[in-house]
């Protein structure tokens, strides 16, 4: 590592160490080192597919085997990759810091799988799923729903007996689960540090996050190879893959403080 970047890390950790909150937002970009496709780039998704027809209730009440099978290759690929080591760091950052919320968008699981045991989910989590009718939840591992579909089976809701099962994921038009909303909307206003990192910063209310945050005073860190809408708000930009920028910190941290 240059001199300079060297530099950045140490003054970026010595503030981490000293603030009393930090919040951080993830999107796809954060999995993506894990193959996990991103949404806006060119090789992502929404280029290769329109999220009408498959990420929203409409399409999923007109053709809910199309939204099925759709998401049962996510599932699939979701559940054959890997915590990368940007995940990795995070939920070490969740140890070494005083006060620490992870806030994502994405749906894959990843930071639990990483470690990271206080994940705020404002898209839901494609393992579970909930009854489009009466929006029960159901777990991957319960006895009494379906988890999967299977061609010509839709899975249905043991709990009312008439709603279909569905992804707990929030699709275009719905609204964000509340307490997750609520509480990334109180970490943002009230936190002295905000790390974007990974995302285009495109979807609202997610991409109001780092601007509340940086309205409030906190010094708003962005994480991303690219540039974003939010760049030009940034503190500091790291033009870096996360899964390089985030254990660099994690190592200038503990170079701080051996203690760690
Ligand atoms: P996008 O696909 O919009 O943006 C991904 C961002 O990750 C881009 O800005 C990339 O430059 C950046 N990126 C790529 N590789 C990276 C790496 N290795 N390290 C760090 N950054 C990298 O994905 P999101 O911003 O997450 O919502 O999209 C937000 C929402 O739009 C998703 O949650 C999803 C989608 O529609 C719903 O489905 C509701």
């Amino acid at each position: 590592m240059e001199q300079q970047a060297r530099e950045t890390y140490r003054a970026l950790a010595e503030r981490l160490l000293s603030a009393g909150s930090v919040c951080v937002l993830t999107g796809a970009g954060v999995s993506k080192e894990s193959g996990v496709p991103t949404f806006r780039e060119a090789d992502g998704l929404w280029n290769k597919f329109r999220p009408e027809e498959l990420a929203n209730v409409e399409a999923f009440i007109r053709n809910p085997e199309r939204v099925w099978e759709w998401y049962t290759w996510r599932r699939d690929l979701m559940s054959k990759v890997s915590p990368n080591p940007g995940h990795i760091a995070l939920a070490e950052l969740e140890q070494l810091l005083k006060s620490f919320t992870l806030v994502t968008q994405n749906i894959d699981n990843l930071h639990r799988e990483a470690g990271s045991s206080d994940v705020v989910e404002l898209h839901g989590n494609i393992q579970r799923n909930k009854c489009q009718d009466c929006k029960s939840l159901f777990l991957p591992d319960d006895p009494r729903a379906a988890m999967q579909f299977r061609e010509g089976e839709l899975p249905g809701c043991p709990d009312c007996g008439k709603g279909l099962l569905r992804p707990d994921v929030v699709w275009f038009g719905e609204m964000l689960p509340e307490a997750e909303i609520q509480r990334a909307w109180s970490e943002a206003e009230q936190c002295e540090i905000f790390l974007s990192v990974g995302t285009s910063a495109a979807v609202y209310p997610a991409a109001a996050l780092p601007q509340i945050a940086k309205a409030a005073g906190a010094y708003l860190v962005e994480i991303n190879p690219d540039r974003t809408d939010l760049t030009p708000l940034a503190d500091v930009h790291l033009a870096e893959p996360s899964g390089v920028a985030l254990p660099a910190i994690v190592q200038a941290i503990q170079t701080l403080d051996p203690e760690n």
